[in-house]
């Protein structure tokens, strides 16, 4: 299942549906969401004339931390998130936190990069530097240490559902639950843990975080959505 057609399964269960995107690069994605209106957030996009993305969107081309002090529309919140900006866990979480801010209740917020396919693609910004010209095109792909995300909602922020869809695995969709859900899980993460794993952890814990398929998904936040409408808040 292609990316856009993922997001917009979600896109499609909102009336006037408002999309944001964290890192938009090339657009590929951005360009297919079929929302009332889009906005894109990119320092340095892979386009100067963005007329190919269609209609009824804003490119603010700053880094994320500056669009949600200075530019984001406060009164507007977003319904559909999608955050794919810079892959690492610390810019992953104040996204992911600067995003529950500027969210509806119901909102659906999906995360990209959760599940690296080897230790490379795992490490940190300032050690993947250093190590990828050394590797000879071996490695190519960067998902940083964003899996960590997994962890840190999982275990702090319980009042947020989290989803691995099995139609694409690399990416975690999550939903505010009117109330906390018990940790009930194997594990609860401490934090220095989170802060020193690396790949071998993220493949030790992978079975606690198992795909599921999407209509399932779907079906759940359905749910969760109910729940939001009943309690009237
Ligand atoms: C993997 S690409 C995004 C791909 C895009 N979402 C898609 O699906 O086609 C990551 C993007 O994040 C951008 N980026 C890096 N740091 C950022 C930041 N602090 N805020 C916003 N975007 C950032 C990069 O420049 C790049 O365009």
């Amino acid at each position: 299942m292609r990316r856009h057609e993922l997001i917009n399964r979600f896109v499609s269960l909102f009336d006037q549906p408002r999309y944001l995107e964290v890192g938009v690069e090339e657009g590929l994605t951005f360009k297919e969401i079929e929302a009332d209106w889009r906005i894109g957030v990119v320092p340095h996009p892979h386009f100067e004339d963005d007329s190919f993305l269609g209609e009824n969107f804003q490119i603010f081309r700053m880094p994320s931390d500056q669009y949600f002090a200075d530019a984001v529309e406060i009164g507007l919140p977003f319904d559909v998130a999608f955050i794919d900006g810079l892959h690492t866990a610390e810019q992953t979480l104040r996204d992911f936190t600067n995003v529950l801010n500027f969210t509806k209740n119901d909102a659906v917020i999906l995360i990209d990069d959760i599940r690296p396919a080897n230790w490379v693609e795992a490490l940190p910004l300032d050690l993947w530097v250093k190590v990828r010209p050394l590797a000879e095109g071996t490695y190519t792909g960067w998902t940083g240490d964003v899996f960590k995300l997994l962890y840190l909602i999982e275990t702090f922020f319980p009042s947020i559902e989290l989803r691995i869809p099995a139609e694409d695995p690399n990416l975690v969709i999550c939903w505010k639950r009117t109330k906390s859900r018990p940790l009930a899980k194997p594990f609860a993460a401490r934090l220095e843990e989170v802060a020193a794993a690396q790949y071998p952890q993220f493949l030790l814990s992978k079975a606690n975080f198992a795909a599921t398929g999407l209509e399932s998904i779907v079906a759940d936040y359905r749910q969760s959505r109910a729940e939001w409408a009943a309690s009237g808040r």
